[in-house]
C-alpha cells in the first residue's frame, strides 16, 4: 500500500502533464511557426468516440474537441485486455468511478470501434491466451528497454499515434521512474573512455524504441481501415465440433453448441469433450463475447460449480476446473475458429482447440490413435466426425493402399469403431482419410520405428507456493517420433507419432556446486507431472534457501518391440522459481 501511495504521490503532477501533453506541443510549435502556416494537425487522424457512455465517463479529464476525439482514447486501438488495463489503472490511480456494468460496456465499445483489426490481433493472441512462447523481438531497443519488465505481446496488441508512444514512456516514468536506470536510458560513457565510433546513435534506448514502435505500430493501417468497413456482430450460433490436445492428457474431440443471447454479440455455450487416451467425458456450460467481430472471450464452468467448498482444489484440477477460460480467434468467415481453454493460479493448464462449424455435411475430424505401427492386424479405431453415414460399408472408407478395412464394428452419425490391417509394406506416413468423399486429411500416421523422443515442453518454469502465493505446476509429455522418408532423424519430414508413456525423473543441472535442487524444488509424478515445493527460506537447506533451482526433467521410453534394448531419452531444461507478487492479467473482458 505505502509504494502505490508513494507512486501516486509523484504521480499527481504528472498526471495534468501527460493529459495535456498533447495539446502543448501543439500550442508550442504553433507558436514557433509562421503564423500563415498553421502546422499539418498530428491530432487529425484520431478516432472519434460515439459511445455517450464513454464521453460521460471519461470526458471530464480527457478533453472532446469538435470532431468528437477525446484525447489519449482517440489515438490508441487496444485489445479489450489492453482497454481493460488502462481502465482499471484509471479506477486505481486516477479516481474514476465505474460500476462493473459500465466498465464492461465501455470495454466492449472501446476493443471493437477502437481496437485491432484481425490481421494485427493474429500475431498477438498468444498475449490473451497465455502461452508461453519464446518471443521474436526484432528491434535492440525494444528489447533493451521494454522487454527486461514485460512481453513483447504485450506491445504488439497496440496501435498508436507516435505522441501516444511518446506519452506510453511518460506514464511508465512517472509511475516507476526506476525505469530510467533500468532501461529507458543509456548511461553516461566514463570520463576516460575512448570516443564511440562515429554514426554511433547515441540516443537513450527508450527514444529509439518508440521510432521502432511508432513506425511498425501506428494508429492508421490499411488493415485497420479494411476491417472497419467489415466490422459486423458475428453470426456463430450453431454447432460446433471441437479438436483438441492438453499436454499430457492427448487429444480432445468433443462439441460446442452455441445459442444466443439477447445481445447480438454475446453467447451462451454447451461443451462436451471426450479425452481419447483416457476415454473421460466432461460437460460443461458457459458465456462468452465477441469483441471486434472475430476476437472470442469466454469462461466455461464445470458441473461441480455449484459446491463451494473445494473450489480451490477444483480450480487447479488438471481435468475438469470450475472455471475455463476461452479466448478464441473467429475466422473472417465464421466457419473456424482457434485458440486455448486455460486455467491454474498461473494459467498453466490448458486445451488447444480448433473449432468448425457442423452443417449438413458429412465431417471427419480424426481418429483415436495417434500412429499405428506397421505390420498390424486386426487394430481396432474409433473414427470420429459429425453427420457420418450410419449405413457405413467397409469400401465407404479409403485410407490408402496397404490399410485394409476389415469391418465396421459400429457406426453412429459421430463416430464409427472401424478394425484395419495395416501390411508389412504399407508405405511409411501421415496419410488421409477418406468416408465416401469427405476427407480428414493427415489424419492417421502409418511408421515402422520410433527413432526418438521429446519431451514438451522442452524449457519450463514452475513456481513455488503454496502458503501465501498460489504454486505454479508444470505437466510435462514425451512425444514419440520416426525419422521420416529421408532416413535421417532430427529432419523436418520428421513423423510426430504422438504422446507415449514413459519413465520419468529429474537430475541435477549443474551449475551451483552442491545445492542438491533436486531434493528440493518439489515432486515428479509418474504421468510427468510436477508439483512444487513450498515459497520462502527453508532452514533445512544449505545457506537457507528458498527451494528453487534447476534440473533436467528425463523421460525414458522403452520401445515396444525391443525390450531389452537401450530406452530412448530425452531431458527438458526446467526451472523452478519463487512466486509471481505481481499478476498482470485481465480476466475481466471474459465477464
Ligand atoms: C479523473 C481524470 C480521468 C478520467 C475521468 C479518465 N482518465 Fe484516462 N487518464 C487520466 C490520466 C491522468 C492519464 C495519464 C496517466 C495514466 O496513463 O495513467 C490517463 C490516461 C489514459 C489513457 C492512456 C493510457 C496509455 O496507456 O497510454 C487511456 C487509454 C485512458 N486514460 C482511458 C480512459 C478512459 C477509457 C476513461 C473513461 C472510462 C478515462 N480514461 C477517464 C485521467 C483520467
Ligand atoms: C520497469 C519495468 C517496465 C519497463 C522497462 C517497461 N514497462 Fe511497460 N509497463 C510496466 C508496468 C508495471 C505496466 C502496468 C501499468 C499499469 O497498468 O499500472 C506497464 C504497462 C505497459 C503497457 C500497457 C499500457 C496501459 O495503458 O495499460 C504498454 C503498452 C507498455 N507497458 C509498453 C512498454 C514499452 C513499449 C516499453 C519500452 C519502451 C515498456 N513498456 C517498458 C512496466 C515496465
Amino acid at each position: 500500500m505505502r509504494v502505490l501511495k508513494v507512486l501516486f504521490v509523484l504521480a499527481l503532477p504528472l498526471t495534468f502533464l501527460l493529459l495535456e501533453f498533447g495539446a502543448q506541443t501543439q500550442t508550442q510549435s504553433a507558436a514557433q511557426d509562421k503564423p500563415a502556416e498553421k502546422p499539418k494537425d498530428a491530432n487529425d487522424e484520431g478516432l472519434p468516440v460515439t459511445n455517450q457512455l464513454v464521453v460521460d465517463k471519461c470526458s471530464s479529464c480527457h478533453k472532446r474537441d469538435d470532431k468528437g476525439r477525446l484525447t489519449r482514447i482517440s489515438y490508441e486501438r487496444l485489445t479489450p485486455e489492453g482497454w481493460q488495463q488502462a481502465i482499471k489503472r484509471m479506477v486505481r490511480l486516477n479516481g474514476v468511478r465505474l460500476t462493473p456494468e459500465e466498465a464492461r460496456t465501455i470495454v466492449k465499445y472501446l476493443s471493437t470501434y477502437h481496437g485491432l483489426a484481425p490481421e494485427e490481433a493474429k500475431p498477438a493472441m498468444y498475449q490473451a491466451e497465455h502461452r508461453v512462447v519464446e518471443e521474436i523481438v526484432p528491434d535492440e531497443s525494444v528489447r533493451n528497454a521494454c522487454i527486461i519488465c514485460h512481453s513483447y505481446g504485450r506491445i504488439i496488441s497496440q496501435r498508436r499515434t507516435k505522441e501516444e508512444w511518446d506519452l506510453l514512456i511518460n506514464m511508465h516514468v512517472g509511475y516507476f521512474p526506476v525505469v530510467e536506470f533500468q532501461g529507458f536510458r543509456r548511461f553516461p560513457s566514463p570520463p576516460n573512455a575512448p570516443p564511440p565510433p562515429p554514426g554511433t546513435d547515441m540516443r537513450h534506448p527508450a527514444d529509439r524504441a518508440v521510432e521502432f514502435l511508432a513506425k511498425t505500430f501506428p494508429l492508421q493501417t490499411p488493415e485497420w481501415n479494411a476491417w472497419r468497413a467489415n466490422l459486423r456482430a458475428p453470426k456463430i450460433t450453431g454447432r460446433w465440433l471441437v479438436t483438441g490436445s492438453q499436454v499430457g492428457r492427448g487429444r480432445v474431440y468433443g462439441e460446442v453448441t452455441i445459442e444466443p443471447t439477447s445481445v447480438e454479440d454475446e453467447f451462451t455455450t454447451k461443451t462436451k469433450l471426450h479425452f481419447v487416451k483416457d476415454g473421460t467425458t466432461i460437460t460443461r456450460t458457459g458465456r462468452s463475447l465477441v469483441y471486434a467481430g472475430y476476437s472470442w472471450r469466454g469462461r466455461s464452468f464445470g458441473e461441480k460449480r455449484n459446491s463451494t467448498n473445494g473450489a480451490n482444489a477444483a480450480v487447479t484440477s488438471t481435468t475438469d476446473p470450475a472455471e475455463m477460460r476461452e479466448v478464441m480467434f473467429v475466422a473472417r468467415d465464421w466457419s473456424q475458429m482457434e485458440g486455448r481453454w486455460f486455467w491454474g493460479d498461473y494459467e498453466e493448464f490448458g486445451l488447444d482447440v480448433s473449432l468448425r462449424r457442423v452443417d449438413a455435411a458429412p465431417l471427419v475430424l480424426g481418429i483415436d490413435h495417434n500412429a499405428i505401427k506397421a505390420p498390424a492386424s486386426a487394430v481396432q479405431l474409433k473414427l470420429f466426425g459429425a453427420n457420418l453415414p450410419t449405413d457405413l460399408k467397409n469400401d465407404d472408407l479409403d485410407f490408402g493402399p496397404g490399410i485394409k478395412v476389415n469391418r465396421i464394428i459400429n457406426a453412429t452419425s459421430e463416430q464409427a469403431t472401424i478394425e484395419i490391417d495395416v501390411a508389412a509394406n504399407a508405405a511409411v506416413g501421415k496419410r488421409d482419410i477418406a468416408v465416401r468423399r469427405t476427407f480428414a486429411s493427415g489424419a492417421i500416421t502409418i511408421y515402422d520405428k520410433v527413432d526418438y523422443i521429446k519431451v514438451t515442453p522442452d524449457k519450463a518454469l514452475a513456481r513455488l507456493g503454496g502458503v501465501r502465493f498460489p504454486k505454479g505446476y508444470t505437466q510435462f509429455e514425451a512425444i514419440a517420433w520416426n525419422r521420416g522418408a529421408d532416413n535421417k532423424p532430427q529432419t523436418p519430414d520428421d513423423l510426430n507419432l504422438g504422446m507415449v508413456d514413459v519413465e520419468w525423473a529429474m537430475e541435477e543441472f549443474p551449475s551451483l556446486y552442491d545445492d542438491d535442487d533436486r531434493e528440493y524444488i518439489g515432486t515428479l509424478s509418474r504421468t510427468g507431472f510436477f508439483t512444487p515445493n513450498i515459497e520462502g527460506p527453508n532452514l533445512k537447506r544449505k545457506f537457507e534457501r528458498n527451494n528453487y533451482g534447476e534440473v533436467w526433467v528425463v523421460a525414458s521410453y522403452k520401445t515396444a518391440d525391443a525390450r531389452d534394448a537401450k530406452p530412448l531419452t530425452a531431458r527438458s531444461y526446467f526451472v523452478v522459481t519463487v512466486p509471481l507478487y505481481v499478476k498482470w492479467d485481465q480476466p475481466e473482458v471474459a465477464r
